[in-house]
């Protein structure tokens, strides 16, 4: 593959405000929940407030009679419409494949029993609450996986073995054999889910605004559930207050959106409010995971076995496979995981940050700790010792990896060697003091993408796909792009996302979109040039006569070396308000000699105060390898929120289910608790700067998911380390410290 002069980029790799920073900053940029449509009504859903049973009748009497209802859909009042086939492969995947309304039967608290339509969103608020809903509730729900025995139905696929795990395991000389629990989490993104749906052209049409991480799959999804042509459907996401997986793919509540919109003749919007986001818009599922590992005495592993269980609901299969990152972690011959899920009366679990692994991370860097601990070994030592020089799961020489680097470098900006590994031996007043680390990975996938470029006659670059920025600043890296490979300023060049009319553009997800869609902007931009070359060498052009592959980009312009002039005279010279350039790309052969993750550490320390059984999380030092940052201080900032939301991981975050009916007590954001600004650690953050050219010519690998994955275990060891106590269920809450 061909690649920009990238040794010495001018703009790529360098801090570069956020081109769309002063929009957000002057409420210019409009976010789905606050757009406005002529004509548009507001919609309210009636959630389930029971978690299995049988929805017997509703009385919607007193709603109709409320001001401003124009009308009350659910199951009876509804269109007949086609589940979508839920593809990953097809780009139709959605988070909940059964579809509003659909039968009587209640399956989880917070599923959707009506949704009000009414003049303004006060008005459908105030009748929703007069919908009287009578259940036949059953007993029998399942309320949580940390509430039950029952092992769940294994999924085949989603295991794997190499070697001879159980043997290995039953001769090891030092093992460790430890199950650990992870409370369901909530995703709690800024921004509630939100849809605007407005058919056009006498219902032929349909454009859809949405809060999402994937147009494109939202389109798909749409057009099988309405069994419209994907060119009658339009969505619609310009800017997306952020969505950590549960804005991949589409929820029931965009679907009665749309119904409602065709049935009364007039947009609808629907903003889901934080209780139904939190029941009925995603979840991390929870977790039982037991490790066993078996080492020689030199701390030499020789067997991992790592066996899952989630959660998934009843209505929709999602297997959030923990034990993903496993087999490709550390040198060893002999390793298997086994993956299962168990159906729980919750609302459908989806993708959180880092999907499963952030899980099975947890579990295998603290059972890690844990052979450290029983070999007398240092847990740093002890992870150089397992490197794994090559992918140990493919057998692939790595793309790029300086694991061992990202160990010995956070560790000296950390001072571990002022570790006291006695345990509670560190003491500062009335404080014990706790060190612990954990290594981080996350896997580096591309997927196929296209992209258009347009030099203008007015000066202007213009760059689009149909990606979008859910507020990682995907905005501002395409038009890094295009500066580097143009040299025009930034300030010249315009990009347009999240549209569907766009160039087809991928899911802003699995930490995949930076080396998805920079390679295909970069193809539409050589496109571009090559065509204004053609005009400026052309009769007439500005170059008139020149070799066209003499001349190449400068500051804005083409050159031949003596000469610059710039794209707008060029194109001025020749009478043309501008030239276009298409790009594409997609992953190549290089996946089948290369295996392709990020890694990294953390290093965290952790003070607690016994008498009160206080434990806060004092510093944690990272150093992450994610090949180029193409704009470091967005980059870094991903890491940093990844570590805080580590922090409520460890500390603070899980979702409560009434153990007597499974509804979902706090379903709310002062109930649900994640870490404030006064919880946040210090935070060192370093990106090693190991261009990856092999992934892309752009040498990023993505950085929205490994911040995350690691940070909890690095917690757990270091109270562990502080205290002598071993906590192997998260949130690591102040009862569990007593
Ligand atoms: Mo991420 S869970 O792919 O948004």
């Amino acid at each position: 593959m061909t690649r920009p002069d990238f040794d010495k980029p001018r703009v790529v790799g360098q801090r570069t405000p956020r081109i769309d920073g002063e929009f957000k900053l002057t409420g210019r940029a409009g976010y789905t929940g606050e757009l406005h449509v002529d004509g548009m009504l507001y919609g309210y859903p009636v959630s389930a407030t029971i978690a299995n049973g049988v929805l017997e009748s509703l009385d919607l009497d007193a709603a109709r009679a409320m001001p401003g209802v124009v009308d009350i859909f659910h199951h009876g009042h509804f269109e007949a419409l086609h589940r979508s086939p839920n593809s990953m492969a097809h780009g139709d995947m959605v988070n909940e494949v059964r579809l509003p309304f659909e039968d009587e039967r209640i399956y989880y608290h917070g599923q959707y029993v009506a949704l009000v339509v009414a003049e303004t969103f006060e008005q459908a608020r105030a009748a929703a609450q007069r919908v009287v809903a009578h259940y036949r509730e059953e007993r029998g729900a399942v309320v949580s996986l940390l509430q039950t025995e029952a092992e769940g139905t294994l999924q085949e696929s989603a295991g794997s073995s190499r070697g001879d795990p159980e043997a290995a395991f039953g001769g090891a000389e030092v093992k460790v054999d430890s199950t650990y629990h992870i409370a369901a989490e909530s995703h709690l993104q800024m921004e509630m889910h939100a849809t605007l749906a407005e058919w056009r052209d006498a219902g032929k049409r349909l454009v859809v605004h949405e809060s999402t991480q994937g147009v494109f799959f939202q389109r798909n999804a749409m057009a099988r559930v309405f069994g419209l042509a994907q060119e009658n459907l339009e969505v619609i996401s310009h800017y997306v207050g952020s969505g950590f997986g549960n804005k991949l793919f589409m929820w029931p509540h965009s679907v009665a959106t749309a119904v409602a919109a065709r049935m009364i003749g007039r947009p609808v919007k629907v903003v889901l409010p934080r209780q139904q986001d939190m029941t009925s818009g995603g979840n991390r599922p929870a977790s039982r995971q037991r490790i066993r590992l078996g080492a020689d005495r030199s701390g030499k592993l020789t067997s991992v076995i790592h066996d899952s269980t989630t959660e998934t609901s009843l209505v929709h299969q999602y297997v959030d496979t923990c034990g993903s990152a496993t087999p490709s972690f550390y040198a060893c011959d002999n390793v298997s995981t086994s993956q299962r899920v168990l159906e729980v009366n919750h609302g459908t679990p989806c993708p959180m940050r880092a999907p499963g692994e952030v899980s099975g991370i947890f579990a295998l860097e603290t059972a890690m700790d844990e052979l450290a601990v029983a070999l007398e070994m240092d847990p740093v030592e002890l992870r150089l010792k397992n490197n794994a020089e090559q992918d140990p799961a493919s057998g692939l020489p790595w793309s790029s990896k300086h694991l061992d680097e990202c160990l010995t470098s956070a560790a000296k900006r950390f001072g571990w060697e002022q570790r006291n590994p006695a345990v509670g031996s560190m003491r500062d007043g009335d404080e014990i003091i706790g060190y612990g680390m954990a290594s981080c990975t996350w896997s580096a996938g591309r997927q196929p993408c296209e992209a258009r470029v347009e030099l203008r006659a007015d000066g202007s670059l213009f760059a689009a796909c149909g990606t979008q920025d859910i507020g990682t600043g995907t905005y501002t890296i395409v038009a890094q792009a295009v500066a580097e490979l143009t040299g025009a300023e930034l300030s010249r060049i315009e990009v347009k996302l999240g549209e569907t009319s766009l160039p087809a553009g991928p899911l802003s997800g699995g930490s995949m979109a930076t080396a998805t869609v920079l390679p295909a902007v970069a193809a539409a931009v050589r496109d571009a040039l090559d065509a204004i070359k053609e005009v400026a060498v052309g009769s007439g052009g500005a170059f008139e006569g020149s070799d066209a592959d003499a001349l190449s980009a400068e500051a804005g312009g083409l050159t031949d070396g003596e000469r610059r002039v710039s794209f707008e005279e060029i194109l001025e010279t020749s009478k043309l308000s501008s030239v276009n350039g298409q790009g594409s790309a997609a992953p190549g052969d290089e996946r089948s000699e290369y295996a392709f993750r990020s890694f990294g550490a953390h290093f965290v320390e952790v003070r607690i105060d016994p008498e009160i059984s206080r434990v806060r999380v004092a510093r944690v030092v990272s150093s992450i390898d994610i090949g180029r940052a193409i704009n470091p201080p967005t980059a870094r900032n991903q890491v940093e929120g990844g570590i805080v939301m580590g922090v409520g991981m460890g500390l603070l975050e899980k979702l409560d289910y009434d153990p007597r009916d499974a509804r979902l007590i706090n379903a709310n954001v002062a109930d649900y608790i994640v870490p404030t600004h006064a919880d946040a650690p210090e935070i060192d953050v370093e990106l090693l700067d190991y261009p990856d050219f092999k992934h892309n010519e752009f040498g990023g690998r993505g950085v929205g998911e490994i911040g995350l994955t690691g940070v909890a275990s690095a917690i757990a060891n270091a109270i562990y380390h502080a205290t002598g106590k071993r906590h192997r269920d998260l949130p690591i809450t102040i009862e569990a410290l007593l």
